[in-house]
C-alpha cells in the first residue's frame, strides 16, 4: 500500500468552499498577497503526493523566453494515484465513471475500485507493449470509458498521451503522430455517434501508413464490425488487457513531468501541441472543478464534451476524478434519437451538475421547449457553459427553461492553454449577468490592454491578457518553446495574451467578445483560418483563398471562404469541402463560398482580412479606409458579389 506525503496544512483544511461573495473576496486577497502559499495549499489539499512540494512558482512571464516556468518543482506524484488510489478507502464503491452509449439506456457504471483495476490492467498491458515513462501515446477514440482508462493508464506509467478528437482526418492524425513522435496509437474498431459508425481503426490505418514511428496499435472492440488487421502491429484490447493483473505500481514523476500534449489551432501554421504537466495541471483542474461547480459528495456531474478537447481532459477525466466525483461520459449527440436526449438522461441518472456548450443550447432551444419539459429536471442544481460567448437569449433559455429558474448558471471562460477555468462565476457565490463570464478565479489576474500593450483601467474594452502565472497553464509547445513564446508572450512582454477581446463593465465583470486573431470558433470547435486556406488552395482549380468567420445563429461562427479561381477554371464548392474534410476532419465544413476576382491586398501583398470579415458579416458599409490597398477596385467587386442568405 502506497503512503502519501500529507503536509500538516492539509489536515487543518486551509481551503474551504466559496459560498458567498465576501468569502470569494477573502480568498482572492489571499491569492494576491501570497500566490505561492495559496497554490501550495491547494496542491497539498487536493492531490496525493509521494513527496509534497515546498516550492510554488519558479520563473515568470518576463523570463519565459529563457525556458518554461515551473510550479511545485520539488513535488513528486503520480496523477493516476490522485485520481484513483487516493479514493479507494473512502469511495471505493462510489461510481467514478457513469457512461451512457449511443443508444439510450445502454449504461455502464465503473466504481473507483473497478476503474482503478481497469487502469492498472491497461498500464500493465501498455508496459508490455513497450510504453515507457516520457514516451508518447496517441489516443484516437470515441467517448467510451476505455478512452479515460487509456489516459489514466498512460499517466500511471508516466507516459505522455495525446488525445486526438475522433472527428479528425487521417492527415490530421498523421501530423500529430509525427509531431510528437508517438510509437503507439490506442483506438477502437469504430465509434458510434447518432446511429452512425465513425471508422476510427480505418482512419488510424491510413494515418499510420505514413508514420514509421508507430510500432503498435491497440484496438478496443466496441462493435462486431470487421476491421482490417496488420499482424505484428495491431493488438486487440481485450486480448492483452483482460488477463492482466489488476494492480500496478504507479511510476512517480516530478510535478513538472508532462502529463499530455493536446493540439490546438492558432492563427498561423500547423496546430500547436500544448504541453500540460502533472502537478500544476491536476491541482488547478481539481480546484476549479470543485469551486466553480460547488461540487458535493453526492453529485452526479455530467459534462457533455468529448475527451478529444481540453474540456474533456480537465472536466470529464482529471478534475472530477481527482475530486472523487461521479463523472458522466456520453457517447452520442444531443439530438439522438430526439432533441430530448440530454434531459432524458438528466432524469434517468439524477444529474445535479450539467455542463455543455452554447452551440448545443442554441440548437436545442430552436427545437422547442417541449423536448425539455417532458423530462424531470428537478435534480439539477448547477448549469455550466463553455467554449464560446453565450448570447443573453440562449443564457436565459438555459436558466428559465432547462433550469426552471432555480439553478446557478456558470459561464466558464478558459482555453486549452489555461488548462482550466480562468474567468467564471462560482456557482453559489457570484451574482450573474446573462452573457458575462463575470469574475476571475482566485489567483487569476486579468488585464485589458491596447494593441501596444498599455493597461486599460476601469470599465474598458481591449485585448484580454493574464498577468501572473497560475499552476494550470500550458508550459510550452511540444518541441518548440520559441513558438510558445512568440505566440503568447511577444505582443505584451510580461503578460500572457489570450487571443480574445474582452469588455469590463463598471462592476468589474468581464464580457468576452471573441477571438481577435485568425482563429474561428465553430460550434465550440476551435479552428485556424490558415488550416482551411491551406486545404482549399490544394484544390487544383483554386489560385488563392482567404477564410474568415461570420456570425452564425446556431454555431456561433460560420466559415466563409473567399476563393480566387485559376484562369479558365470553375470552382466546385464540393471539392473545397472534400479537401477540408480530408486535411482537417469531418467537423471542418465551409458554410459559404464566394468566388472573387482577387483578394484585397496591401501594396506589400498582405491580405486585408479586416475588410473580408466586415463583408462576410454583412457590414460592408463600415469598411473604413481602403486607400492603402494595391487595387481598391477589388473591394467593390467582392462587395457586389456578396449575397446575404
Ligand atoms: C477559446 C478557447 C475552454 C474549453 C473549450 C474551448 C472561447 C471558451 C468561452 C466563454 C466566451 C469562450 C475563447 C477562447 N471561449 N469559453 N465562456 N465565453 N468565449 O477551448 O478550443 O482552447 O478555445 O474559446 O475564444 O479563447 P479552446
Amino acid at each position: 500500500m502506497t503512503t502519501f506525503d500529507v503536509p500538516a496544512r492539509v489536515r487543518e483544511g486551509a481551503i474551504t468552499p466559496i459560498s458567498d461573495l465576501d468569502r470569494y473576496r477573502e480568498v482572492c486577497a489571499r491569492a494576491v498577497h501570497d500566490p505561492d502559499a495559496f497554490w501550495l495549499d491547494v496542491a497539498h489539499q487536493r492531490l496525493a503526493w509521494r513527496k509534497a512540494p515546498t516550492v510554488g512558482l519558479d520563473g515568470s512571464f518576463r523570463t519565459i523566453k529563457d525556458g518554461p516556468l515551473s510550479w511545485f518543482s520539488d513535488g513528486v506524484l503520480n496523477v493516476s494515484e490522485s485520481c484513483l488510489d487516493q479514493h479507494l478507502d473512502a469511495r471505493g464503491d462510489k461510481v467514478a465513471i457513469l457512461w451512457e452509449g449511443d443508444e439510450p439506456g445502454d449504461v455502464r457504471r465503473l466504481t473507483y475500485r473497478e476503474l482503478h483495476a481497469e487502469v492498472c490492467k491497461t498500464a500493465n498491458a501498455l508496459a508490455k507493449l513497450g510504453l515507457q515513462k516520457g514516451e508518447r501515446a496517441i489516443i484516437y477514440m470515441g467517448m467510451v470509458p476505455e478512452a479515460a482508462i487509456a489516459m489514466l493508464a498512460c499517466a500511471r506509467l508516466g507516459a505522455i498521451h495525446s488525445v486526438v478528437f475522433g472527428g479528425f482526418s487521417a492527415d490530421a492524425l498523421r501530423d500529430r503522430i509525427r509531431d510528437c513522435g508517438a510509437e503507439i496509437v490506442i483506438t477502437q474498431d469504430v465509434g458510434l455517434r447518432g446511429g452512425r459508425h465513425i471508422p476510427l481503426k480505418a482512419t488510424t490505418d491510413e494515418a499510420c501508413a505514413g508514420s514509421p514511428s508507430i510500432q503498435k496499435v491497440l484496438v478496443y472492440k466496441r462493435t462486431d464490425v470487421e476491421v482490417a488487421w496488420t499482424e505484428g502491429r495491431d493488438v486487440w484490447w481485450h486480448e492483452v488487457v483482460d488477463g492482466e493483473s489488476p494492480t500496478h505500481e504507479a511510476v512517480p514523476v516530478e510535478a513538472e513531468h508532462p502529463l499530455f500534449v493536446l493540439y490546438t489551432s492558432g492563427s498561423t501554421g500547423r496546430p500547436k501541441g500544448l504541453v500540460h504537466t502533472a502537478g500544476g495541471y491536476l491541482a488547478y483542474t481539481s480546484y476549479t472543478h470543485a469551486t466553480v461547480f460547488d461540487l458535493r459528495e453526492d453529485d452526479v456531474y455530467a459534462c457533455m464534451a468529448d475527451v478529444g478537447w481540453i474540456t474533456g481532459h480537465s472536466y470529464i477525466v482529471y478534475g472530477p476524478l481527482a475530486n472523487g466525483a461521479t463523472t458522466f461520459m456520453f457517447e452520442s449527440v444531443p439530438t439522438y434519437p430526439d432533441a430530448g436526449r440530454y434531459w432524458d438522461m438528466v432524469a434517468r441518472h439524477g444529474v445535479t451538475i450539467f455542463y455543455t456548450a452554447p452551440t448545443a443550447i442554441r440548437a436545442l432551444a430552436a427545437l422547442g421547449d417541449e423536448h425539455v419539459k417532458k423530462h424531470d429536471r428537478s435534480t439539477l442544481r448547477v448549469l455550466g457553459t463553455v467554449g464560446e460567448p453565450i448570447n443573453p437569449e440562449a443564457w436565459r433559455w438555459y436558466y428559465d427553461v432547462v433550469g426552471e429558474g432555480r439553478c446557478n448558471i456558470v459561464d466558464t471562460w478558459w482555453q486549452t492553454e489555461t488548462g482550466g477555468v480562468a474567468i467564471s462565476p462560482i456557482a453559489p457565490a457570484t451574482p450573474t449577468k446573462p452573457g458575462s463570464a463575470t469574475l476571475p478565479m482566485p489567483g487569476i489576474f486579468p488585464s485589458l490592454r491596447t494593441p501596444e500593450g498599455d493597461v486599460l483601467r476601469g470599465p474598458a474594452e481591449g485585448l484580454l491578457c493574464l498577468d501572473h502565472p497560475w499552476p494550470g497553464q500550458a508550459r510550452t509547445v511540444w518541441g518548440d518553446h520559441e513558438r510558445f513564446v512568440s505566440t503568447y508572450f511577444a505582443m505584451v512582454p510580461g503578460a500572457y495574451f489570450t487571443g480574445d477581446g474582452c469588455r469590463r463593465d463598471a462592476d468589474g465583470y468581464y464580457w468576452i467578445t471573441g477571438r481577435v486573431d485568425d482563429v474561428i470558433n465553430v460550434s465550440g470547435h476551435r479552428m485556424g483560418t490558415a488550416e482551411f486556406e491551406s486545404a482549399i488552395v490544394s484544390v487544383e482549380e483554386v489560385a488563392e483563398a482567404a477564410v474568415v468567420g461570420f456570425p452564425h445563429p446556431i454555431k456561433g461562427q460560420g466559415v466563409y471562404a473567399y476563393v480566387v479561381a485559376q484562369p479558365r477554371s470553375e470552382i466546385d464548392p464540393k471539392a473545397l469541402d472534400a479537401a477540408c474534410r480530408a486535411q482537417i476532419g469531418a467537423h471542418a465544413k465551409i458554410d459559404r463560398v464566394q468566388v472573387v476576382p482577387g483578394l484585397p491586398k496591401t501594396r506589400s501583398g498582405k491580405v486585408m482580412r479586416r475588410i473580408l470579415r466586415k463583408i462576410a458579416e454583412g457590414r460592408a458599409d463600415e469598411l473604413g479606409d481602403v486607400s492603402t490597398l494595391a487595387d481598391p477596385g477589388v473591394v467593390d467587386a467582392i462587395r457586389d458579389g456578396y449575397r446575404a442568405e
